[in-house]
């Protein structure tokens, strides 16, 4: 028992540590201290620490301290920069064209010769350009319903519903793919055929959550067609139950530059 808390114990303290939650808990204590000694304690923010902002969009990030003379104030990271703006202990960043997944930017503030610096993290994402239902087709006993979604990223962090009426028939998550450039999913479903679905509106919806932001686009509903009911298909559609379901993938690097010199300057 001692032995296992011990070994629990090291995990913990062990500076291998997985990037993400445990890492933003480890901020601040990054210290670089050249002389050490007697310098005053001070704190450096940025905020905000987390934010998500639509693919090739801008951010603002605040980075203050509790110093009260900064001898220097920095930043570092891999976004375009933009504007600059600053107070007496804070200085603003503007950062330009996100479109990377999960990049890290760090903050520096000097005070009495000491910096101490604190990161933050922004992450790209884009909402789909459109979310369609074909009009279902009739094979056999079954009707083939295939919903395309475009242009999506990042696209693991998508869910693809299929709703009959209110109702969830179908969804799944894409965590599975977790390439990093715009995709184009399709769902194909097959959906047997029974009296009651006639008239009923089926709908597609993607939804993407990214720590506590939801967005959600949905296609315009689709009925199914009447078939010529004859009295074999329909013993055959009661008997059948099992649905076959494929989501099928399509992903685009060069379609990502492409997209986004497409679009105009945020
Ligand atoms: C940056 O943060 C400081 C301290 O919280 C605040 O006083 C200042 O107004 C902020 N600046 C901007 C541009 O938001
Ligand atoms: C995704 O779909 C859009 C619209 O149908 C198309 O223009 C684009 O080329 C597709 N991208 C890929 C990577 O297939």
């Amino acid at each position: 028992m001692g032995s296992v808390l011990l070994v629990l114990l090291l995990l913990l303290l062990s500076p291998s540590y997985p990037r993400g939650g445990s890492a933003r808990r480890r901020r601040g204590a990054r210290t670089q201290s050249p002389g050490g000694s007697s310098h005053p304690q001070f704190w450096v923010r940025l905020s905000p620490d987390f934010k998500a902002v639509p693919l090739g969009g801008s951010v603002w990030l605040n980075c203050s301290s509790s110093c009260p003379l900064p001898e220097g104030s920095s930043l570092r990271t891999e976004l375009r920069r933009g504007e600059t703006l600053s107070g007496p202990r804070w200085v603003s960043y503007q950062l330009l064209d996100v479109r990377a997944w999960n990049s890290d930017v760090h903050c520096f503030v000097t005070c009495a010769g000491e910096t101490r610096g604190t990161t933050a993290r922004i992450t790209a994402y884009k909402q789909p350009s459109s979310v369609i239902l074909e009009p279902p087709v009739l094979m056999g006993s079954d009707y083939t319903l295939r919903c395309h979604v475009t242009h999506v990223f990042p696209v693991g962090f998508f869910v693809v519903t299929l709703r009959r009426g209110g109702r969830v028939i179908y969804s799944e998550s894409l965590e599975r793919f977790t390439g990093l450039d715009l995709a184009n999913v399709t769902l194909t479903y097959l959906l047997p055929s029974r009296p009651g679905d006639f008239g009923q509106p089926f709908t597609c919806h993607a939804r993407l959550n990214l720590d506590g932001l939801v967005v959600l686009s949905s296609s315009a509903p689709v009925t199914l067609p009447v078939p010529a009911w004859s009295p074999a298909s329909i013993a055959l559609a009661s008997t059948s139950i099992a649905a076959f379901v494929g989501i099928f993938l399509v992903v685009g690097a060069l379609c990502l530059r492409k997209y986004l010199s497409m679009q105009p300057p945020a």
